[in-house]
């Protein structure tokens, strides 16, 4: 492509790693129209924001945003070159008629399952001469995987794989099933060929991703039949292990619900897979988890969690929360802290109650004071900080395998990832450094912190190419019981 035709394209992403994996394939979609990737928007040719709609802080931010946006436009305008200003993602999906009344600077707003037409609708937004914005905000009965090009980006060691879109399970908080639309499994095929490609490209670490991932049931490879014409998640998994190079598996985020037999027999026989599993509560109360829709009480909860670490010993577990849910009680609150306790997890999001627009829980009567939800905030903060750096303390004299995915802060540092999520930072011979991004390394914790570990390689400088690819089950010290 010439010097000419190139155009800086600057993408920023909010809210989960389904949008991240989003932003990606926008870039593959726009790239054969000589978008190229900028870190930043001063005299970028097109902006996107990608935006997120959970809770209200999110979708402020993007108006806030586009304020900023307006003036690095106007300021594009002024040197007579353009900036395209498109909002996408789960805001512009639920509120995209909004954006374009309360900011005209916005050409084109699109949601998570029209951007395979970006194509098209740059071409528009260009036509458009009376200046007003374009909006796609379909949920076309076409699948845009059916439509985006193969990845064009060269992928680092660690890769996201979208398995599962949308979701149906109505939790009464949640703007997801409004934002993403019904549930949709990509078919096996398509998953497969999509991994073949990334570990062909040097991609050693896949995470599945699905609003749901765990509801995945995805239209088997040919020679299927009706009743056996579709896979659980269980079995995907146990197809993508079988791929050279490919050395770690991951999926998040998932439902209780949706944690079969299968699935937990998977965690036990495929090494593969990590002992880092996302699973998220949201609350310890059956009376609150009814009131959410979510389908299961805490027990039903326990009960998983047990029937898992029997499967894989040292599976370590994160979870999501969400306090100030209307009408919970101090006993209710009392009882999340309980769960806590029990499970003991080694990572965990929290979250004080967020009324969204269209949910039932935003309507409920019983909302609670805003004190009431930052102080019960505070007290489950400490508890999972707690545990999270009880977690991270337990690792330190052990040996953990580490895959580098790109440079630390401090020279001479790489980071990267243990089997349980935990960032590590690798001090190594800087000799050694340029060769090992992408490369599986034994690291001997010296250090936790509380959101991450530090540590040297076992092995000597010489020796470093020589670790092994395959992570070997940690030892049990790393787990936290209690
Ligand atoms: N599909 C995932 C979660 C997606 S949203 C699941 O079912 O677990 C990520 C997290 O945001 C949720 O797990 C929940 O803890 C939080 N969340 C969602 N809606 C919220 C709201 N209205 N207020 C506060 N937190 C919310
Ligand atoms: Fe939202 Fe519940 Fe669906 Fe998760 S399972 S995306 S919390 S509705
Ligand atoms: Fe946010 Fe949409 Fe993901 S609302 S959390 S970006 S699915």
């Amino acid at each position: 492509m010439s010097e000419k035709t190139k155009k800086r394209l600057f993408i920023k992403t909010y809210g989960c790693q389904m949008n991240v994996y989003d932003s990606a394939r926008m870039a593959d979609v726009l790239a054969p129209l000589g978008y190229q990737a900028v870190d930043g928007p001063r005299g970028a040719d097109m902006v996107i924001l990608n935006t997120c709609h959970i809770r209200e802080k999110a979708s402020e931010k993007v108006f806030s945003e586009l304020g900023r946006l307006r003036a690095f436009k106007q300021e594009r305008l002024a040197e007579g070159g353009e900036m395209l200003l498109a909002v996408a993602g789960c805001v512009a999906q639920a509120e995209g008629e909004e954006i374009l009344r309360r900011a005209p600077q916005v050409d084109i707003v699109f949601g998570p399952q029209t951007y395979h037409r970006l194509p098209e609708l740059v071409a528009r937004a260009a036509r458009a001469a009376d200046g007003r914005g374009i909006m796609d905000i379909d949920f076309p009965v076409e699948s845009k995987f059916d439509h985006l090009p193969e990845e064009a980006a060269e992928p680092g060691p660690a890769a996201f794989v979208s398995v599962q879109e949308g979701c149906d399970k109505f939790c009464s908080f949640c703007v997801v099933p409004y934002t993403r639309g019904a549930e949709y499994s990509r078919p096996v095929a398509a998953v497969l060929a999509e991994a073949r490609r990334l570990a062909a490209a040097g991609v050693r670490e896949i995470t599945l991703l699905g609003q749901n991932v765990n509801a995945y049931h995805g239209e088997a490879p040919a020679g299927g039949t009706a009743t056996a014409g579709t896979w659980g998640l269980g079995r995907l998994i146990r197809a993508l292990a079988e791929i050279d190079g490919i050395a770690r598996l991951r999926y998040t985020t998932s439902h209780p619900r949706d944690m079969d037999d299968e699935l937990i027999a998977v965690h036990g026989e495929v090494d593969k897979l990590m002992p880092y599993l996302h699973l998220p509560v949201q609350s310890g109360s059956d009376r609150i988890l009814a009131a959410m829709n979510r389908r299961h009480g805490a027990a039903d909860y326990l009960r998983i969690v047990e029937r898992l670490r029997r499967a894989r010993a040292d599976l370590a577990l994160s979870s999501d929360f969400i306090v100030g849910f209307p009408g919970e009680s101090d006993a209710d609150f009392a009882n999340t802290l309980k769960l806590v306790n029990e499970v003991g997890f080694a990572q965990a999001y929290s979250f004080k109650f967020s009324p969204r627009p269209g949910t039932p829980a935003a309507v409920e009567q019983a909302q609670l004071p805003e004190a009431v939800k930052a102080e019960r905030l505070a007290g489950l903060q400490q508890l999972l900080g707690a545990q999270s750096l009880a977690f991270n303390a337990a690792c330190i004299g052990s040996d953990l395998p580490v895959l580098l995915e790109r440079p630390g802060r401090r020279a001479g540092q790489l980071v990267g990832r243990s089997p349980y999520m935990q960032s590590v930072h690798v001090t190594l011979p800087p000799v050694a450094i340029p060769r090992l991004v992408g490369k599986m390394l034994q690291v001997r914790i010296e250090a936790a912190h509380p959101n991450s570990l530090s540590g040297r390689p076992t092995l000597d400088g010489e020796d470093l190419d020589g670790a092994p690819q395959m992570p070997p089950r940690a030892s049990s010290s790393a787990r936290i019981t209690a």
